[in-house]
């Protein structure tokens, strides 16, 4: 066992928020607030193990069915967050991409991230990725569409659409896969997220809620994952020679 093996990228499906609430019989959009403080503890751990990218599941596409009161709490707690976070986050060299369809939000939030994008464009550290209004269905179909027009244009036939060029026109295509996933609150399910490029991950699940996913919990995440075989594939035994050849 390896315990040193770190994922590159670790995509977090954040998940349980209102159940943390309902348990302290608190209004569910407390749990969104708490879960705020996991989210800086995530993106502590990662800088302090070096891993290179975080992606997290901030609001799906599938989000917009929810009560209108949480909704909108949930949009002030995006527009807060990212006034107040911005300029820490630039501080820390962190750079903030966010993914998804943002048309639908209100002018003001999109502005915002694209100021908070904007200013931390060019830091080297982690890559800190929020997905927000995301769907992996509408990653995959908005791939399709640049590949279609690309067809329509002549600029491509279709025989050259392969596993590759779809993936080239992903969100994130320019990043190292998820070597780890994680969901937390006990759910076992995608619920749409990164569909395509969670193909080869390592799925973790724990019955933790989001907001009591301290570093502790995430250094359980990531001992599980330092003792899990990748093997895309292969065989055991191949991986293990390759392995004896490259250390000897
Ligand atoms: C995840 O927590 C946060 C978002 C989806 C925005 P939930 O709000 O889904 O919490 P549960 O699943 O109801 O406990
Ligand atoms: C998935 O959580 C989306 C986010 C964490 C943002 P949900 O709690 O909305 O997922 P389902 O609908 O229960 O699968
Ligand atoms: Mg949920």
């Amino acid at each position: 066992m390896n315990t040193s093996v770190l994922p590159r990228h670790v995509a977090i499906i954040m998940d349980g928020n209102g159940r943390w609430a309902k348990q302290r019989h608190l209004p569910r959009v407390m749990g969104h607030k708490a879960g705020a403080d996991s989210v800086r503890e995530a993106v502590k751990k990662c800088i302090e193990k070096n891993i290179e990218v975080l992606t997290l599941f901030a609001f799906s596409s599938e989000n917009w069915q929810r009560p209108l009161a949480e909704i909108n709490y949930l949009m002030q707690l995006f527009v807060s967050a990212l006034q107040r976070e911005a300029k820490k986050l630039h501080k820390q060299n962190i750079q903030l991409r966010i993914i998804g369809d943002r048309s639908r939000f209100d002018e003001k939030l999109q502005k915002q991230m694209s100021k908070a994008e904007e200013l931390t464009a060019k830091n080297t550290g982690l890559k800190l990725v929020i997905a927000a209004n995301y769907g992996g269905q509408w990653d995959v179909a908005e791939a399709v569409k640049k590949i279609a027009h690309d067809v329509e244009q002549g600029k491509l036939s279709s025989q050259d659409i392969t596993p590759d060029l779809i993936q080239t026109n992903l969100a994130l295509a320019d990043l190292p896969l998820p070597d780890l996933f994680i969901r937390t609150s006990g759910e076992q399910r995608i619920s749409n997220f990164m569909i395509w490029q969670l193909a080869y991950s390592e799925l973790y699940f724990t019955d933790a809620l989001w907001p009591d996913f301290d570093g502790q919990e995430f250094e359980k995440a990531l001992l599980a994952f330092s003792q899990r075989e990748r093997r895309f594939g292969r065989t055991s035994e191949q991986l293990n020679v390759a392995d004896a050849s490259s250390s000897g």
